[in-house]
């Protein structure tokens, strides 16, 4: 799963504030709800799926959650400290009940599919639990909930994509959205709790998927990334045309929408991207040159614990391959340390695989074990936390020197940077992405150039996480 912090220990606690609508005025309806997201950008476009619905039953977003009549929490259950930090979110929101006693206090995503019914007990003051499958159901449970019946709805469904639903973009730059085209996962990694929580793998109809990203385009969007779990096992069927959708096929018709619009995708399981899908994005220059491909860990017989199905020769041999068809394709990963029984000598192979990979940039995380998952029934999670903690540490180190040597040797290049705002530190830079997903910061000088404009941009130097450099033509 994606995010866009480079080079971080994975931030699962990454918070999403409660927004303001997309267009609406908040003060057309009569009720208002204040919403936040932890996790994987899955969750982020979920919560704004559950903002339309919410829209549609005369509930505004606030900022504010002291203002809310109805304060939803959209969570994630990756790793433990995830869900720690959902519940110290939880305690602050106690207080406001005392203050303000009908407030009603929802847990939605993958701890509400996980505790279910329990998380009524663990936690009294939540009053509505529902998991990521059952959003359309959220005015009812709402209604029960002010009636003072506390309500759950955790069905996992086979079919449901929410394809009908326009999710109402939140804390939008009105540059990047994320479009989801598929739920759920069928493949059962050892360590992960996501087929729990998330259900049996479905895409969403390719024509929702198609207009949604029109739609963005015209209203002055100019990147899409694609969401989902395993975004190359996508297979849906045009019964209009009889023909099968595969994910190659997705990109490209998402590409065809226009030049200007840039398509990204996350996340790709080593097992399943084709070469389809690298020719592909070899031949429409709007596909990023950008693959994210979770390795997790570099040792065939931990990844063959991990339930992963491949090697680590067999994961090289792709890697090779993206190199070979997209020379100038930037590559990222998600990497465990200290799984259950892993040997010292085994996390050598994940150092010495990095290497041979040269990634751009990881996720790192030290493995937390997730009850009810196949590992936490098989194996024993056995790895002293201080060591999980020092070889975690020593990922991190190796993956700051490759980054800091991928960017180094991207100077002088020159590069189309998409422009998304003002750089962090100054009004008179602009900040963007080049194809490869590396952050370019620039100058504006006087070339009139806008947010949403691509810029040429020639490298002139870096920092760790950032290329810099100056436009060249307008
Ligand atoms: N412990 C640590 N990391 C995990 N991930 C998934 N489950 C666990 C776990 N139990 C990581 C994987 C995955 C990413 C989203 O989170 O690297 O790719
Ligand atoms: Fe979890 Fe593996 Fe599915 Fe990713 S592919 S969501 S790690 S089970």
């Amino acid at each position: 799963m994606l995010d866009f912090v480079a080079n971080k220990v994975h931030d699962e606690n990454r918070q999403g504030e409660a927004f303001a609508p997309f267009k609406d005025d908040v003060n057309e309806y009569s009720k208002k709800f204040y919403i936040e997201s932890y996790g994987c950008q899955m969750n982020f476009a979920d919560s704004e799926i559950v903002a339309s619905i919410l829209n549609e039953n005369g509930f505004g977003a606030t900022r504010n959650y002291e203002d809310a009549n109805l304060v939803l929490l959209n969570t994630c259950s990756i790793r433990e400290k995830a869900e720690q930090t959902v519940r110290n979110r939880l305690h602050i929101f106690r207080q406001l009940k005392r203050n303000k006693p009908g407030t009603l206090i929802g847990v939605l995503g993958c701890m509400a599919e996980r505790l279910k019914e329990k998380f009524l007990e663990q936690e009294k003051l939540v009053d509505i639990v529902v998991g990521p499958d059952a959003y359309r159901t959220l005015p009812g449970l709402i209604e029960e909930a002010e009636s003072g019946q506390k309500a759950v709805n955790v069905l996992l469904s086979r079919e449901e994509t929410y394809a009908d639903i326009s999710p109402v973009r939140l804390n939008s730059n009105g540059i990047n959205a994320f479009v989801s085209i598929m739920r759920g996962c069928n493949n059962m990694c050892s360590f992960c709790v996501v087929p729990f929580t998330r259900g049996r793998e479905r895409s969403r109809d390719a024509y929702s998927i198609i207009n949604e990203c029109k739609d963005l385009f015209e209203n002055g969007y100019r990147e899409v990334t694609l969401l989902g779990q395993n975004v190359d096992s996508y297979y849906w069927i045009d019964e209009q045309k009889d023909e099968t959708v595969t994910f190659a096929k997705l990109l490209e018709k998402v590409a065809l929408i226009d030049p200007l619009l840039r398509v990204r995708f996350s996340t790709s399981h080593p097992k399943d991207i084709t070469d389809d899908v690298l020719f592909a994005m070899k031949k429409h220059e709007n596909i990023c040159k950008y693959i994210h491909l979770p390795v997790q860990s570099g040792s065939t017989r931990i990844l063959q614990l991990m339930n992963r199905t491949y090697t680590r020769e067999w994961y090289m041999a792709k890697i090779a391959r993206i190199r070979e068809i997209m020379p100038d394709c930037g590559i990222s990963s998600d990497i465990i340390a200290g799984f259950c029984s892993e040997t010292e000598e085994e996390h050598q192979e994940t150092l010495s695989l990095m290497e041979y990979s040269k990634y751009d940039m990881s996720y790192m995380f030290f493995y937390s074990e997730r009850p009810g998952t196949l590992a936490a029934r098989r194996y024993k999670d056995d790895i002293p936390e201080e060591v999980k903690k020092r070889r975690l540490d020593e990922i991190v180190k190796l993956q700051n020197r490759l980054s800091q040597e991928s960017n180094k040797k991207d100077i002088g290049l020159i590069c189309t940077v998409l422009i998304e705002a003002d750089s962090k530190k100054s009004a008179e830079e602009w900040m963007g992405r080049n194809s490869q997903n590396k952050v370019v910061v620039f100058p504006k000088k006087d070339l009139r150039l806008s947010k949403g404009d691509y810029a040429v941009v020639e490298i002139t130097d870096c920092t760790g996480a950032t290329l810099l450099g100056k436009a060249i033509t307008n």
